[in-house]
């Protein structure tokens, strides 16, 4: 996922290699925010427990708020 300039919000969210582009709100996560706004992202507990909805950060910042930190330290390879 990259930052993008569209479309209007606080955050955007672009998924690649799709292009598709979502905005969060302020304290959204963005998992939440993709599946508000019907983006096809994969998950399992929306919880950060299970790890998969693990992706790769292109560019921007993410503040990882509460999460388990196991699922984030599995050696998986998130999709390209
Ligand atoms: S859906 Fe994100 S950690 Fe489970």
């Amino acid at each position: 996922m990259t930052a993008s300039t569209a479309p209007a919000g606080p955050f955007q969210i672009t998924v690649q290699p799709s292009g598709r582009a979502f905005a969060a709100a302020e304290g959204e996560a963005v998992l939440a925010a993709a599946i508000r706004q019907g983006i096809g992202l994969p998950y399992g507990c929306k919880d950060g427990a299970c790890g998969s909805c693990k992706c790769r950060k292109l560019e921007g910042t993410v503040v990882h708020g509460t999460h388990q930190p196991r699922p984030c330290r599995r050696k998986r390879k998130p999709p390209a």
